[in-house]
């Protein structure tokens, strides 16, 4: 049967190297995110998808993520992957950190991993023999701390929590794991996101370059395929060396 496939954040980065890799996979693909569809469902369309479903979701508002689901559901009957990617960053001092920013930060890089995570876990089936996967993006920084980065940081800590659990819960009809990214070379890297100095620190890694966003759209298909059958509540690095956790 084709594979049906929710990728959330998939307008951009990393999101959006995972929709190319699942399409190219041949499977069924509904992309969501906050902004306004772009080429990305196209390309997603001409890499071999078999069908392309475009949704507008906040992963922060539990009724957005409630309606991925119900259309998900009744386009493709179900959902067997869902990768989510949807997160920001927020670099800045902590005696300049204000409560909207870390509720901003939680609200969608946790809140938003919560929902998305739930509505996933509500709708896949799977079984023993064929266990559905959920993929969250957490982030190298799920195992460490940085400074001026604590909300961040704190968001996916709190991410990796919840696959842990929930790999525990849903076991074995559905496999929950982590991709943990180091630096990946995505616009959230970019200078509107994050200082030079630290773009600069985050190459001080063994592989001593970023990562691309293909990398991880590799990793996630790999997770997702039958070499990923005996991962669960795995947070997976594909992170140039940055963390051996
Ligand atoms: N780039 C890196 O170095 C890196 C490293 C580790 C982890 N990550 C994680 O990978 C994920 C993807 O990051 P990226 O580098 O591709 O960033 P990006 O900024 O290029 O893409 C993020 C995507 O998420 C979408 N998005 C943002 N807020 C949203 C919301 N509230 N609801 C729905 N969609 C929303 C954006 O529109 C965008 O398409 C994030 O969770 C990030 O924390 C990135």
């Amino acid at each position: 049967m084709t594979r049906r496939i929710l990728i959330t954040g998939a307008y951009r980065g990393i999101g959006a190297a995972c929709a190319m890799a699942f399409a190219a996979s041949g499977a069924r693909v509904a992309l969501a995110d906050i902004r306004k569809p772009d080429e990305s469902a196209d390309a997603a369309a001409r890499a071999g998808a078999v069908e392309v479903l475009t949704l507008a979701c906040d992963v922060s508002d539990e009724n957005a993520v409630t309606l991925v689901g119900e259309a998900v559901l009744k386009k493709f009957g179900g959902v067997d992957v869902v990768v989510h990617c949807a997160g920001i960053i927020h670099e800045a001092p902590l005696l300049e950190t204000s409560i909207a920013d870390f509720d901003r930060v939680i609200a969608i890089n946790l809140r938003g991993s919560f929902l998305v995570g739930k509505m996933a876990l509500g709708l896949m089936e799977g079984s023993a023999e064929a266990p559905a996967r959920l993929i969250m993006i957490a982030s190298d920084m799920a195992y460490y701390g940085r400074e001026t980065f604590s909300p961040y940081v704190a968001s996916k800590h709190g991410v990796l929590g919840l696959v842990r659990s929930w790999a525990k819960e849903f076991a074995p009809r559905v496999l929950v794991n982590a991709i943990c990214p180091g630096p990946i070379d995505t616009e959230m890297l970019g200078a509107a996101h994050m200082s030079a100095e630290w773009r600069a620190r985050e190459l001080a890694i063994p592989l001593a370059r970023f990562g691309k966003p293909g990398e991880i759209g590799e990793l996630a298909l790999f997770l997702a395929g039958s070499g990923g059958r005996y991962f669960t509540g795995q947070g997976v690095g594909s992170n140039g060396g940055s963390v051996m956790p």
